[in-house]
C-alpha cells in the first residue's frame, strides 16, 4: 500500500553545493548553500530563489564555482543556513530568522581560493570544484532554472587516484536528505560506463 503525500517541497537526497559569485557592485563574494542542481554532459543545471543574493549576482553577469561539498562541512553550512548576502531581506525570510551577513565566508570559516578559469572564488574545504558561466536564465514564478557550462573541474590530491583518477571510496559527498545532512558510504557495485578508481 502507497499514501499520496502532499508536499511543497521533497528533498529526496542531493549533493549539497556552496555556490559562489561575485556581487558586481560591492566586488565582494558570496556564498550560497544550495541543493537543487544536475549535470548533464558539461551542463549544470541550478535552481535559485529570485530573492537569493547569489542569483541576483547571476543576472548582472557573475561567473559561478560550484564547490561541492562532502560530509566534513555540514556544521560550517549550518553557521550560514539562515543568512543571506542580500541587505534587503524579503519579509517571508525574517519570519523564518533569516538576516543579511557581509561575510559569510568568514562566519563559517571557509578560505577562499582564487578563480582559475573564471574570477569566482574556490572554497579550499570543498574537495571537488566546478567553475562555470551562464548560458541560459529561465525566471519561473518564485525561483529560476539556471543553465550553467563547465568551464574548470578541479580536484584536489587528496581523493585523486593518480593524475586523472577519483578514488570513489575517499569522495564522501554530503547529502542533503529530507533537510538532513548524510552521506554515501556502502558500495553496491559500478555501472558498466564507470571511470574512476575503485580498488
Ligand atoms: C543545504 C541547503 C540547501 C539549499 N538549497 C537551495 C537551493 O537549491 N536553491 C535555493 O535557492 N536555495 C537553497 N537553499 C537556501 C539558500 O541557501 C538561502 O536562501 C540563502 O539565504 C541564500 O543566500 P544568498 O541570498 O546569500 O544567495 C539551501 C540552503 C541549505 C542550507
Amino acid at each position: 500500500m502507497y499514501k499520496q503525500l502532499n508536499k511543497n517541497s521533497f528533498y529526496y537526497g542531493f549533493p549539497v553545493v556552496l555556490m559562489t559569485t561575485r556581487n558586481k557592485d560591492t566586488g565582494s563574494d558570496d556564498l550560497t548553500p544550495i541543493s537543487s542542481t544536475w549535470t548533464l554532459d558539461r551542463s549544470v543545471v541550478l535552481g535559485l530563489g529570485l530573492d537569493n543574493q547569489g542569483f541576483h549576482n547571476l543576472k548582472v553577469g557573475s561567473d559561478l564555482t560550484l564547490n561541492i561539498a562532502d560530509q566534513s562541512i555540514w556544521e560550517q553550512i549550518e553557521k550560514i543556513d539562515k543568512k543571506t548576502g542580500n541587505p534587503t531581506v524579503p519579509e517571508y525570510k525574517k519570519q523564518l530568522g533569516y538576516d543579511y551577513c557581509e561575510n559569510k565566508f568568514r562566519l563559517a570559516k571557509f578560505s577562499k581560493l582564487a578563480g582559475i578559469s573564471v574570477s569566482t572564488a574556490r572554497i579550499a574545504e570543498c574537495l571537488i570544484q566546478i567553475e562555470a558561466c551562464v548560458t541560459d536564465i529561465m525566471v519561473r514564478k518564485n525561483y529560476a532554472i539556471i543553465e550553467t557550462t563547465v568551464q574548470a573541474i578541479h580536484v584536489s590530491e587528496e581523493i585523486l587516484a593518480d593524475e586523472t583518477h577519483i578514488d570513489v571510496e575517499k569522495w564522501h559527498p554530503l547529502i542533503y536528505k529530507f533537510r538532513e545532512y548524510a552521506t554515501t558510504d556502502k558500495h553496491l557495485g559500478k555501472n558498466f560506463r564507470f571511470q574512476e578508481f575503485l580498488k
